[in-house]
This record gives structure tokens, sequence and C-alpha cells, in this order.
């Protein structure tokens, strides 16, 4: 990773420049930047890094019809340009939702990896409704926590797993019962939940499918070919793809306005400390929220 000076190109159709206030990095920030999602990504390198940002909108493409300069928006990169973390980034229009006044910029910059995610498994995928029982595991992680949050609202019970140190802010959040993903074997949890979302990428999928009532979904955040592959005969298996839409970013900006999802966020430190932290995260440091680059 460097930093560098670099021009940036004109915006095409349907595309924003957005003067970056803040950036929240992603663990997709350092698979983009190890190789892992080349078949994404495509393989030229060097490239931008970074996804998710808020900031002001600076310029807009042709057929741009939700935003206008001056606007304040939050929302992610695509990811085969990335480039949140600069003083600017360009992003497809339906990749943004303009930033609710109640809402800063700080808050607003974590929301769209996670989001989106939370809301791809548990909105699309599993058309998730009030009554149901979740489990999240990994439930105190950024896509953890967001689906924690947007299970509430759509009127679901949350139970899941963390590791101890987490286990009081995730109760603090009302999931209950909540498991210590280190010392309880969830396979005991079998036949008991509508819907398993596997945030941490970490549970084998017969496990998760163990855990599933009638009826149940095992939402899977690490979806590699053979998972998909085998989803076409099982299809209580939904391997999920972080896909945004307008819609999605539109809904996150109204839940996050209405005090109903926000992430904690444990550090925020200038672009130039950027190389030093994203380094450290990649290496395993832990978290105990979001980390954000801030710009000016
Ligand atoms: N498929 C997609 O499109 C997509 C989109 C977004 C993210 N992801 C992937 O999803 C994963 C999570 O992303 P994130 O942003 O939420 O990361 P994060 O904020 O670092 O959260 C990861 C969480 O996993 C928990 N965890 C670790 N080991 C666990 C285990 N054995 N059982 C249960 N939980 C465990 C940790 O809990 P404690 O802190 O309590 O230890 C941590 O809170 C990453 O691998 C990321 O690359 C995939």
């Amino acid at each position: 990773m460097k930093l560098e000076k670099c021009e940036l190109r004109s915006p095409g159709k349907g595309e924003v420049v957005v003067k970056v206030v803040f950036a929240a990095i992603n663990p997709i920030d350092w698979k983009v930047r190890s190789g892992h999602l080349k078949m994404v990504t495509g393989k030229n390198f060097p490239r931008a890094m970074g996804s998710d940002f808020s900031g002001t909108v600076m310029s807009v493409g042709p057929g741009v019809t939700r935003f206008k300069t001056g606007d304040a928006v939050f929302g992610m990169a695509h990811i085969r340009d990335g480039g949140a973390l600069g003083e600017a980034v360009i992003a497809p229009e339906a990749f943004l939702a303009r930033k609710p006044g109640v809402v800063s910029f700080e808050d607003a910059a974590c929301l769209a990896t996670p989001g989106v995610t939370a809301w791809n498994g548990l909105i699309d995928k599993a058309k998730l409704a009030a009554g149901k029982h979740v489990f999240v595991n990994g439930c105190a992680g950024a896509v953890g926590d967001a689906a924690v949050q947007l299970a509430q609202m759509c009127g679901a019970t949350v139970s899941g797993s963390c590791s101890d140190a987490s286990i009081p802010r995730a109760r603090e959040r009302g999931v209950h019962p909540l498991f210590d993903y280190r010392t309880t074997d969830l396979s005991r949890l079998a036949g008991r939940f509508d819907v398993v979302y596997d945030t941490a990428g970490t549970m084998k999928v017969k496990i998760g499918l163990g855990l599933l009532g009638a009826g149940g979904v095992f939402l899977d955040i690490d979806p590699t070919p053979g998972k998909f592959l085998r989803a076409i005969f099982e299809r209580r298996l939904k391997p999920i793809i972080c896909s945004a839409r307008a819609d999605i970013l539109d809904g996150l900006a109204r839940a996050a306005g209405a005090g109903r999802l926000r992430l904690p966020i444990s550090e925020i430190v200038q672009l130039g400390d950027a190389i030093e932290v994203v380094t450290a995260l990649e290496g395993g440091r832990k978290s105990n929220g979001k980390v954000l680059i801030r710009m000016d």
C-alpha cells in the first residue's frame, strides 16, 4: 500500500463524484488488496483502495437524478473501482443515499457494506417477517450488528454468538440468548431458528442448516463457488454477495435517521495513518467497532 496523488477521471453515466469526509475500513479492503477477489476486481494492480464513505457531492455525471452538487451523502464505491480511501471518490448513483441531517458523517460512513450485506441476507433472501427467530453468528461484528438491528426492525427475535468480550455490547442490543462462540457447541441449538445468518464466515454449512427449524434458511457470508453449486440442490442454503441498490441505501438512511441503525466506532485516524491501521487490522488486530479514516 502507498499514498499517491492521482487525477480523478470525469464521472461517467450514472456516476457521482463525492468529496470524502470519512471512509470506513472493511475486511473487503484487504481482501481486494491481497488479490483474493480478482474474479470481481479484475487483475489490474495497483488500484485505488476503500469501499465505504460519507461526504458531499462535488459533481454528477450524465443521467444522475437523485443527487446534486452539495448534497451530503454516504455509500460505497463499486468494487471494480474502489477509491473511498482518498480525498474524492466516484461511485454509482445507486450505491449512494442522502445522509439524514441527524446522522453524523462519522456514523454514516460506517453503514454501506455492513448494512447492504445484512439487508441482502435478511430482507432480499430470507424475506424476514415479524415474529420469526433469527440467529446471528458473529452478532457483534459490523455485518452482525447491522443484521441484529435490521432483524429487530422487521419485528424478529434475535439470538446470537460472539466472544465473551463482546457479550455486554450484544446484550445491550437486545440479543438473547447469547452464546460465547469459544465455549459453545452450537450444534446443541439444533432445529430452533427460522433464519441463521453466519456473518462471521466461520460456521460450517452442516451446522448452519442443522440449526434451522422447518422452512428455515441459512445465510452464508462466505460465498465460495462450491457453496453456490451446493445451493442449487440445497435450497435452504443462501450464499450472500453484497449487492447495493438505491432502495437499500435509502432504507439504511431511513433506519439510521430514525435512530434504529448505528454501528459503534472504535477509532478515527488521518489518511496519513491509514496504511498502518489497515495493515494492523489485516494482521488480526481486534477492533471493538468500525475504524474510520478522516480525510481533512
Ligand atoms: N459476502 C459478502 O459480500 C461480504 C460482505 C461484507 C463482509 N463480508 C465478510 O464477512 C466477514 C465479517 O465482516 P465484518 O465487516 O462484520 O467484520 P468484523 O466487524 O471484523 O466482524 C467479524 C466478527 O466475527 C466474529 N467472530 C470471529 N470468530 C468467530 C467465530 N468463530 N464464531 C462467531 N463469530 C466470530 C468476531 O466476534 P468478536 O469480536 O466477538 O470476537 C467479530 O465481531 C468478513 O470475513 C468479511 O470479509 C462478506
